[in-house]
């Protein structure tokens, strides 16, 4: 099945609602969609394959749009399996149609299928275009939007900006769901660690007269861009987008749980306009991830392990080291039997990180929760909301 996007532009991508773990990591309890496009004019392009799992019902969905005519190219905006999954199916297919990459592109696409697919395959840089008659598409390079060889293209005929993975989601498209939440996971556990990268993506987007997006993600966005390009904005300049205090959790036997509970019920006492409690051995830690950049303040409250940090924790700052956390407010909470070590863990990532205000003191339980620890949790309440 396709649909239309404008007279000339067809939607020929893929719900998935199979997969377990996106990218082999990340839970997607509404699925994937895995987007792609034709424009059909007096040269046909297609616009990405999709993923391997899900390339019968898109070569339906193509042939639908096609009717028995061959396309004449197959743009390549980025080679990440879920989107570069199904090229070799389509040569086989469609043997005389050629391909159009990034010279990067070109030069890694053999190690996904084989030196014979360069045949027939254009390597574009920056600026360059391509003619299909009334619509001219014209690529504008995106290194390390998240991989290096990305492009996005435009179209200058109906003002379409093919993003490629920029402004996608997790979820498949008929999900009955928010975009900012899932889009903002999504940013932040695949792309965020590229802030730099997205920042100088936007600044030439900016040059261009954009009036639909179309991610290889998510759904087409064709209404109040100038929404998504703000969270876009504040997503990648590493900007808290909300005033809020998200406490992550480890705990062992559910003391220093309790006590984060017991945090957070100061802090919103104390006036802070949100406070979240996640727990990083149950809860879905990308979702934590997701947190712990929107808000601009975070509580790590964690048990002491091995001489350590309870490996959640650990598990945990090595994700926001590697995302590139930085520009936050934080607090510590360590909690030990006899000798705590947690908060000198915690504190030996966290220091590797940019910009990171730690409030001192630590607060340190023995065991259980105690009157001291509630006089402590005051103190550094307010310190944290100040
Ligand atoms: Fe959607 Fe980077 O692949």
């Amino acid at each position: 099945m396709y649909t239309k996007i404008t007279d000339t532009i067809y939607y020929i991508g893929v719900n998935d609602h199979d997969i377990d773990l996106f990218e082999g990591q990340y839970v997607v309890p509404n699925g994937m969609a895995y987007n792609s496009y034709v424009i059909k004019d007096e040269k046909t392009a297609v616009m990405d394959t999709v993923d391997i799992r899900k390339s019968e019902e898109w070569l339906a969905n193509l042939d639908e749009v096609l009717q028995g005519k061959a396309p004449d190219y197959l743009v390549v905006t980025h080679l990440e399996p879920d989107h570069a999954g199904s090229i070799k199916i389509f040569r086989d297919k469609y043997p005389d149609t050629a391909l159009v990459m990034t010279m990067k592109a070109k030069s890694m696409i053999p190690q996904f299928f084989g030196d014979e697919i360069v045949t027939n395959c254009r390597g574009v840089v920056e600026g360059e275009t391509l003619e299909l008659g009334a619509h001219t598409l014209t690529f504008v390079t995106a290194p390390m939007v998240h991989w290096p060889e990305v492009m996005v293209a435009y179209d200058n005929r109906d003002k379409v900006l093919f993003a490629a993975d920029a402004f996608g989601k997790f979820g498949a498209l008929d999900a009955q769901e928010d975009w900012t939440c899932e889009a903002r996971r999504y940013y932040f556990n695949i792309v965020g660690k590229y802030g730099a990268q997205v920042q100088a993506l936007l600044k030439k987007a900016a040059d261009l007269d954009i009036q639909i997006i179309c991610p290889l993600h998510g759904p087409i966005l064709s209404e109040n861009l100038g929404f998504y390009i703000d969270k876009y904005n504040t997503w990648s300049s590493y900007t808290p987008e909300d005033d809020g205090v998200l406490i992550a959790v480890a705990s062992i036997y559910g003391n220093t749980m309790k006590a984060a509970k017991k945090l957070a019920e100061i802090l919103t006492e104390k006036g802070a306009k949100k406070v979240v409690v996640t727990d990083l051995a149950r809860d879905d830690m990308a979702e934590a991830l997701e947190d712990a950049f929107r808000y601009d303040k975070v509580v790590f409250a964690a048990s002491s392990y091995d001489g350590g940090v309870f490996p959640f924790m650990e598990e945990f700052l090595h994700h926001l080291k590697a995302k590139n956390y930085q520009k936050r407010k934080v607090a510590l909470v360590e909690n030990g039997s006899w000798g705590p070590t947690a908060a000198k863990t915690m504190k030996a990532i966290i220091e590797q990180m940019k910009e990171i205000e730690i409030i001192e003191p630590v607060v340190t339980i023995k065991s259980t929760m105690k009157d001291d620890t509630i006089e402590s949790f005051e103190v550094l309440a307010d310190s944290l909301l100040k």
